[in-house]
């Protein structure tokens, strides 16, 4: 009789968890994968990824009729929101792809084991009072709202709102105040704003998205601003009281100063995620947390307990879905006594936003803090397609290091950022120079010769600016 229940055991089926049962299971382990959902496919697939692009898709096709964009083109169409169909498409895209990944678990023998898992011991996990045993487990619970302090999120009602709660709106509000400048703050606030919302964003810090480059930032806010959005930079919120449907923000100048009011038939509370440990007993298995709340793992995804490893939001890092299919991929393979690798310098981040805001590598402060850099910009309206498409607003920035002329980081905002990305995180991949991009012959006439100029603006000679 085996030692153990199963090889692996896998907490949380999102896109770390889901994905490192597959492989484990590929690579000839017998694995079980422990999830609490009704569906598979965690955050992203149920309440994360999947749904906020149902939405951001759909409401992109509304806005490019109603606010001109069509026209433009000679499509002279006057749009009429059914908004009950855009969340019907939006389940739709869940159901399918939730249940893919079911059908993946059966395909590749994982047994799905429904229910909360927690720790016995660092071989045992307790789900709804029956207790398995593995050789390794792997704790892959990912992150959850951050709550602000004294204001209640109340999804079922609509008016003080979290993400799951914001893709749910049953009508578009009329007026929707976001809390947090941040990445879901700017998707979910750009669906409301289409479909026909006055969206204010209040953001503590002086510019948009924290992380990314400076520029970026500045350029972001311009556009958002450009396409009607009301920005509250360096503003906290320091109480939300609802009265029936109406939402009343108190807020203040970051730095002190006289308090204000705002009033929203809609608050959306986007300040951040929380890694989800609660509940899991790591007291019983003596595994500690760090200041963040996160699990701390070496370079194999091991926590200081033998035997448990974590990936994914649970642990530090970005918490992106891609970034958790990797570490998926490699806890795995380190499992299975490969070697799994990831590389958390190039985690590509992509804003799904109109245009799209992506990035990889350093920024440009990070970059000079290491030593000599060289810079090169293109701007989108000097890029064919994107001019042709009437896509003007955006950049690419390249930046390499001044003596090695190597590829340090590479931002860009324009309606196919994210796809963009894609071909300089490869080149980085390989550890690229910008003359290495810049000589490699890029289609006619596509966004990506954007990357291609920027790439010669370093050099010093960009053909098209
Ligand atoms: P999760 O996806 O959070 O999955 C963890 C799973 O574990 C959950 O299903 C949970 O039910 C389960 N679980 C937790 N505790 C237990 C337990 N004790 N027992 C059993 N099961 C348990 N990232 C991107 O890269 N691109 C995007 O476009 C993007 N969009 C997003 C949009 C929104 C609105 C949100 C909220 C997030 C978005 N993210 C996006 C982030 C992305 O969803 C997360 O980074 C990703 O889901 C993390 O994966 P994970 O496997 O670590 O955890
Ligand atoms: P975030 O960390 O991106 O942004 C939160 C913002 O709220 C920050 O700008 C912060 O300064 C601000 N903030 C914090 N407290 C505040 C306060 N009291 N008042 C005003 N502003 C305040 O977090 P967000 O947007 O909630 O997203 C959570 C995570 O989900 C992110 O880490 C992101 O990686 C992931 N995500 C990724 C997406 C993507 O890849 N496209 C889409 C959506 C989410």
């Amino acid at each position: 009789m085996a030692e153990h229940d199963f090889d692996v055991l896998i907490i949380g089926a999102g896109p770390g968890g889901y994905v490192a049962a597959i492989r484990a299971a590929q690579l000839g382990l017998k694995t079980a994968c422990v999830e609490s959902r009704a569906t598979l496919g965690g955050t992203c697939l149920n309440v994360g990824c999947i749904p906020s692009k149902a939405m951001l898709h759909a409401s992109e096709y509304f806005d490019a009729a109603a606010n001109g964009s069509m026209a433009s083109m000679g499509i002279d169409v006057t749009p009429k929101l059914n908004l009950d169909a855009m969340h019907g498409q939006r389940k739709d895209a869940v159901k399918q792809l939730t249940g893919g990944i079911e059908f993946l678990f059966k395909k590749s023998k994982v047994t799905w084991l429904k229910g909360l898992a927690s720790f016995k011991d660092a071989n045992t996990v307790e789900v709804d009072g029956k207790s398995y045993t593995a050789g390794e487990i792997v704790i892959a619970t990912g992150s959850s709202v951050t709550q602000l302090p004294g204001v209640e999120i109340d999804n079922d009602k609509g008016v003080v709102v979290d993400s799951t709660g914001a893709l749910e709106l049953p009508k578009v509000p009329k007026t929707m105040v976001v809390i947090g400048g941040g990445v879901i703050g700017l998707e979910l606030g750009s669906v409301w704003r289409r479909l026909g919302a006055e969206v204010t964003v209040v953001e503590y810090l002086d510019q948009l998205l924290p992380g990314m480059d400076d520029d970026i930032r500045k350029e972001a806010a311009k556009i958002f601003k450009k396409q009607g959005m009301e920005l509250k930079l360096s503003t906290k919120v320091t109480g939300v009281s609802v009265r029936g449907k109406t939402a009343t923000l108190t807020v203040e100048p970051a730095a002190g100063g006289d308090a204000e009011t705002l009033k929203a038939d809609c608050v959306l509370v986007a300040i951040g995620r929380k890694p989800n440990t609660e509940g899991l007993g790591l007291e019983n298995i003596g595994l500690e947390t760090n200041e963040r709340g996160q699990i701390e793992v070496d370079g194999q995804f091991r926590t200081s307990v033998d035997g448990v490893r974590a990936i994914g939001d649970v642990v530090p890092g970005p918490m992106l879905a891609h970034k958790a299919e990797d570490e998926g991929i490699a806890v795995a393979e380190w499992i299975a006594g490969q070697i799994g690798i990831v590389n958390h310098d190039l985690i590509p981040g992509v804003v799904y936003t109109w245009p799209e805001i992506a990035g990889v590598g350093l920024t440009e402060a990070q970059a000079k803090e290491k030593g000599p850099i060289k810079v090169g910009k293109f701007p989108m309206l000097a890029n064919s397609r994107a001019k042709t498409n009437h896509e003007p607003d955006g950049f690419v920035k390249v930046i390499a290091e001044a003596e090695s002329d190597k590829v340090l980081g590479v931002w860009c905002i324009a309606s196919v950022a994210g796809t963009m990305i894609a071909q300089a995180t490869q080149a980085m991949e390989f550890g690229a120079l910008s003359e290495d991009i810049a000589y490699t012959c890029h289609a006619h006439p596509t966004h990506s010769e954007a990357i291609k100029e920027a790439a010669m603006a370093v050099q010093g000679k960009p053909i098209h600016m």
